[in-house]
């Protein structure tokens, strides 16, 4: 079978010479004799695997030095849980230091989709473990409030709610900066009192551009869509806001950032495999010039799709144009019928997995770094013979 054409939003494409040369590799990896799959992880041949992922990430998105990487594991779905923890934690060692034990903590959602959606509610749901101060769950930005019960925008930030922390105890404000399932990303950093850690899932478009972390609290993401297989989560946190285990809220180890950083990221068994595929693609992501390069041809691939979609009387985009997402791009079609006819025209085609998420329906197409433009102007071409034969 001729190479597929992967559209799906992840686990996702893997640029070819990455994979290529993990095939390489495969049983003999760096002179050892050995898969890396069979390497101690303590070993010194991990050890400067691990070690130079770390500076490759650092100098793709000029990471200051005052923050710590990690590779946790348990997907991005557990960071929801880590960071309302580890940030919770943080606020109280600040609030006990200061002699103001027991006041209220707020953390703050801006719920732009599904994810972070989920994230909120995670939040909600483990406040009633957190013993020594109520904590509030405040969702300052609700886009399905203010845009008819649809997700799709982002409204401008002087109409959110953002928790004022000169009056209260604000932990964070966290944020999802590309929506996978609702097609929708943010256009640029909210903006947030210096005294309050911002916060933000990345998963679906980490290295799609550059990014200044110097902004954020946290910055946090799933490998398995832009950056290697799934199996590892890799954190980004400011080293303020690492504290001790037996501060905050109880929190399995696993879930605790300083435990992790103490440790290098090897408190148990780190997920090996995936660690060394996400330092080959960031190997492959330097070959092609780095995030300005890789976000310049990202935005090509991205605009020339939405113009199709909005130059056409079949496809319809259902995100606001200053919000739609360059990673997934998400459109509907007139009717049901005609999108299970189009998806299965894509799948003759060997165009695969641009059914949209089970929760939404549509067409889903995941044009991540890895896709290259050619497969984008495949399914250009394959829209405007559709729509020609359908009009
Ligand atoms: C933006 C975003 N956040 C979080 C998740 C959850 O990731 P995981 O399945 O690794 O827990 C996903 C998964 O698709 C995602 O797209």
């Amino acid at each position: 079978m001729s190479y597929a054409l992967n559209f799906g939003a992840g686990p996702a494409k893997i640029p070819q010479p990455v994979l290529l040369k993990a095939q390489k590799e495969f049983l003999n990896v760096h002179g050892t004799g050995m898969s890396v799959m069979e390497l101690s992880h303590r070993s010194k041949p991990f050890g400067a695997i691990l070690e130079k992922t770390k500076k490759d990430l650092t100098d793709l998105m000029e990471i200051p030095s005052n923050y710590s990487i990690l590779f946790m594991q348990g997907g991005a779905t557990t960071e929801f849980a880590s960071v309302f923890y580890n940030l919770v934690a943080a606020k109280q060692d600040e609030l006990k230091k200061a002699g103001r034990e027991g006041e209220e903590i707020v953390v703050d959602y801006l719920v732009t989709g599904a994810w972070s959606s989920k994230a909120a509610q995670e939040a909600e749901r483990l406040v009633p473990t957190v013993i020594g101060n109520p904590v509030r769950v405040h969702r300052a930005l609700n886009v399905k409030a203010l845009n008819g019960g649809k997700f799709g925008a982002i409204p401008p930030q002087s109409e959110w709610q953002l928790t004022d922390p000169k009056k209260h105890n604000v932990a964070y404000v966290y944020y999802c900066d590309n929506e996978t399932v609702h097609g929708v990303e943010f256009q640029f950093i909210p903006e947030v009192d210096a005294s309050v850690p911002l916060v933000t899932d990345v998963s679906s478009n980490f290295l799609s551009r550059p990014i200044d972390v110097s902004k954020f609290g946290i910055v946090y993401g799933g490998a398995q869509k832009n950056l290697g297989p799934a199996g590892v989560t890799i954190v980004i946190v400011r080293n303020d806001l690492l504290v001790d285990i037996n501060i905050g809220p109880i929190r399995p180890l696993m879930l605790d950032f300083k435990t992790a950083a103490d440790n290098d990221s090897m408190y148990n068994t780190p997920p090996t495999f995936a660690i060394y595929m996400v330092g080959l693609t960031l190997e492959w992501l330097k070959d092609q010039g780095g995030l300005k390069a890789i976000g310049n041809v990202n935005d090509r691939k991205s605009e020339k799709l939405y113009k199709v979609i909005d130059e056409s009387k079949l496809y319809k985009s259902p995100v606001q144009p200053n919000c739609r997402s360059h990673m997934n791009v998400v459109f509907n079609l007139t009717t049901e019928e005609l999108e299970k006819e189009f998806l299965k025209g894509a799948e003759e085609r060997n165009m695969h997995q641009l059914k949209g998420h089970r929760s939404v329906g549509g067409v889903r197409a995941s044009i991540y770094n890895a896709l290259p433009e050619e497969d984008v102007d495949a399914l250009i071409e394959y829209m405007l013979e559709f729509e020609k034969n359908h009009s």
